[in-house]
């Protein structure tokens, strides 16, 4: 199945089918959004048409709630589920104390609200997401569209008293219109390049009126499952 995908692809694949290990029957499971979670949620899909695993899924974007039909992991929402045990998902990057920049598919606040309401998160990445510091991938900040300019402007202002090296700010485009999240909200895309207090950072960005939630994940997820091209997982 793998022989026909590229060396990353490969990866993502890896990392996906074992961090299924972490899964069994009676578990209420957060499905994560993004082309590793793909992977992850096809392997979910296999272990219950053909191992009889019996699980719920709690997707986190509706791009992830229709592949989980298709591939015949049943869906609960959130609200229905309450609580979950585990909640798989991929990340744009990762550093040595497992916190995240996610977002780049546009699924964060799903997804943070889903990891937060889980006994542990797990994360599925190929090496590359790994960072000594995060910020090389833009951070992205979800922000209502009323007032949105007035927001970036805020939000830019706010960068000048951080410990951040690039200030500058991007509406996220889909074709000629801004991308529209499975909220109804905008994304704002942070060039920061590296961000030394992802904390502080994460805390002061989410106190801007008009900002919604931000794409660092400090001190939600519990192990990150590392795949190699060449066939080696790790898991930190
Ligand atoms: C979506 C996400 C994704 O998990 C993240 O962008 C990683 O995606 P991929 O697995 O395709 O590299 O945060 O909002």
């Amino acid at each position: 199945m793998t022989n026909d995908l590229s060396p990353i692809d490969r990866a993502k694949y890896i990392a996906a089918r074992r961090s299924c290990d972490y899964v069994q029957s009676g578990m209420r499971v957060g499905l994560g959004t993004g082309s590793t979670a793909a992977w992850m949620v096809r392997c979910l899909g296999e272990m219950v048409r053909e191992e009889g695993l019996d699980i719920v899924g709690v997707p986190t974007s509706t791009r992830t709630a229709d592949l989980a039909r298709q591939v015949g992991v049943p869906v609960v929402s959130l609200d229905e589920a309450k609580w979950l045990d585990v909640t798989i998902d991929g990340a744009d990057e990762f550093d040595e104390n497992l916190n995240l920049i996610k977002g780049g598919g546009g699924a964060l606040l799903q997804e943070k609200i889903v990891a937060t309401a889980s006994d542990r998160m797990v994360v599925i990445a190929d090496a590359a997401k790994e960072v000594r510091a995060l910020g090389a991938f833009p951070l992205p900040v979800e922000t209502v569209p009323f007032g949105w300019q007035t927001t970036k402007a805020l939000v830019e202002e706010t960068l000048v008293n951080m410990d951040v090296l690039g200030r500058e700010s991007t509406l996220r485009m889909n074709d000629d219109v801004p991308f529209v999240t499975d909220e109804g909200n905008y994304i704002i895309d942070l060039h920061l390049h590296r961000i030394g207090n992802p904390r502080q950072l994460a805390l002061v960005l989410n106190q801007i009126p008009g900002v919604v939630e931000n794409g660092l994940f400090i001190d939600i997820c519990d192990a990150v499952v590392i795949g190699h091209s060449d066939g080696r997982v790790e898991v930190r």
